[in-house]
């Protein structure tokens, strides 16, 4: 697993959307309101390195202290409007997440939203949301994480995960989201977004085939859905990775005439040695070793990882380490330096052919 003699040197030190760009990919991360608007240094830290700006709470109907949707009626875009404005000031494009998800509803939604009203209230969801922003987003994940979480366990033919939006609109309900999007910004790269079609695990695998069915059966019935955005929350201690299914997914999805975006990406290191050297290098390796695989497809557009800096990461929360040592699963430390982890990337980025 881990390769003292590993080489991770680069030759040119240049930011990583600079690296990206001369290869026609876009690099970013997301960020939430506080990290670019209150931490001075680490706002200049994301300007310099990132293409592309995804609010991880702000354009969510709920989530952490942010309420997009306070009430049925009401809409309150005051945090994602001055990400935007910060994106704008620094020539960063802003990426939508997440219109249609299972998660991060607000508390009213249970009470509020029924079988009769449900294509209502998505429509005047995504109608009004994406009309704010009309024009000006690279992209939206229109529907996020469709497909059950564990799709071995499932009993639904299809796979879909039992959601709301399934219980009250049936399986068309992904159809409708999409062409209600396409109306409401002609302009915006429509994504559908899911984890979990990294691996060669038995779920991960039945996860690539139903994320494929879900994306061939949209395609058949021209649904506009544009992309797929692979989440890419990666493992520093899983020892499946095989590169031939990933490239062969890859490509069935661009035969699709699909892009790609890698739209989540980190690495979860807390499973790994506490010393940090060694778990540096074996999440460096991780990163390196999965992008030079993923970025080979040509329909691979974006690499987006979930956070810039260790300072700010939902793995501390979410899964940190047993040894209570800080989580490491991101290219630049506490301190807003480049770990091994950003050499990774821009090999990665440097190696790779121009779109
Ligand atoms: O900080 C608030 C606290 O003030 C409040 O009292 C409490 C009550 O709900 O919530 C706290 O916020 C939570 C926040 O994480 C910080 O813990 C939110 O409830 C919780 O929903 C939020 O989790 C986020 C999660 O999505 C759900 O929105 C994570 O930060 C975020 O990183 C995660 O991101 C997801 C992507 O959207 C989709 N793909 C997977 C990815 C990781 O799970």
């Amino acid at each position: 697993m881990d390769n003292p003699s590993r080489d991770f040197s680069i030759t040119e030190w240049l930011p990583l959307r600079e690296l990206a760009a001369d290869k026609d990919i876009i690099f970013g991360a997301s960020a939430r309101y506080n990290q670019v608007i209150s931490d001075e240094q680490f706002a200049a830290l994301f300007a310099q390195e990132c293409s592309v700006l995804v609010p991880e709470w702000e354009l969510k109907w709920s989530a952490g202290d942010y309420q997009l949707r306070p009430s049925p009626n009401e809409f309150d875009f005051s945090a994602a409007d001055t990400m935007l404005d910060f994106a704008q000031t620094h020539n960063l494009q802003f990426r939508g997440h997440a219109l249609v998800w299972h998660e991060s509803l607000p508390q009213w939604f249970q009470q509020v939203v029924n079988h009769q009203n449900a294509e209502k209230v998505m429509k005047h969801h995504i109608e009004t949301v994406m009309g704010h922003y009309r024009g000006r987003m690279h992209s939206w994940d229109v529907v996020n994480e469709a497909i059950d979480y564990d799709p071995i366990a499932s009993q639904r033919a299809d796979r879909l995960r039992q959601t709301p939006w399934l219980q009250f609109l049936g399986p068309d309900y992904i159809d409708l989201a999409f062409r209600i999007a396409a109306r409401a910004d002609p302009d915006a790269l429509l994504v559908y977004n899911d984890f979990g079609v990294d691996y060669n695990t038995a779920m991960d695998k039945a996860k690539r085939r139903a994320v494929l069915g879900l994306l061939k059966r949209l395609k058949t019935k021209g649904t506009p859905v544009h992309a797929l955005g692979i989440q890419a929350h990666l493992h520093g201690d899983s020892l499946d990775f095989d590169p031939k299914s990933l490239r062969q997914f890859l490509k069935d999805v661009a035969a699709l005439d699909l892009k790609i975006l890698i739209t989540e990406m980190d690495v979860n290191d807390s499973q790994l040695p506490r010393d940090i050297q060694r778990r540096d290098r074996i999440v460096a390796g991780v990163y390196e070793d999965y992008l030079s695989v993923v970025l080979d497809e040509p329909a691979v557009i974006a690499v987006i990882t979930w956070g810039l800096s260790d300072r700010y990461t939902y793995l501390s929360e979410f899964h940190p380490r047993s040894d209570h040592q800080p989580v490491r699963p991101l290219p630049m430390d506490t301190n807003l330096q480049p770990k091994l982890a950003w050499n990774a990337l821009a090999r990665a980025f440097q190696q790779t052919r121009k779109r």
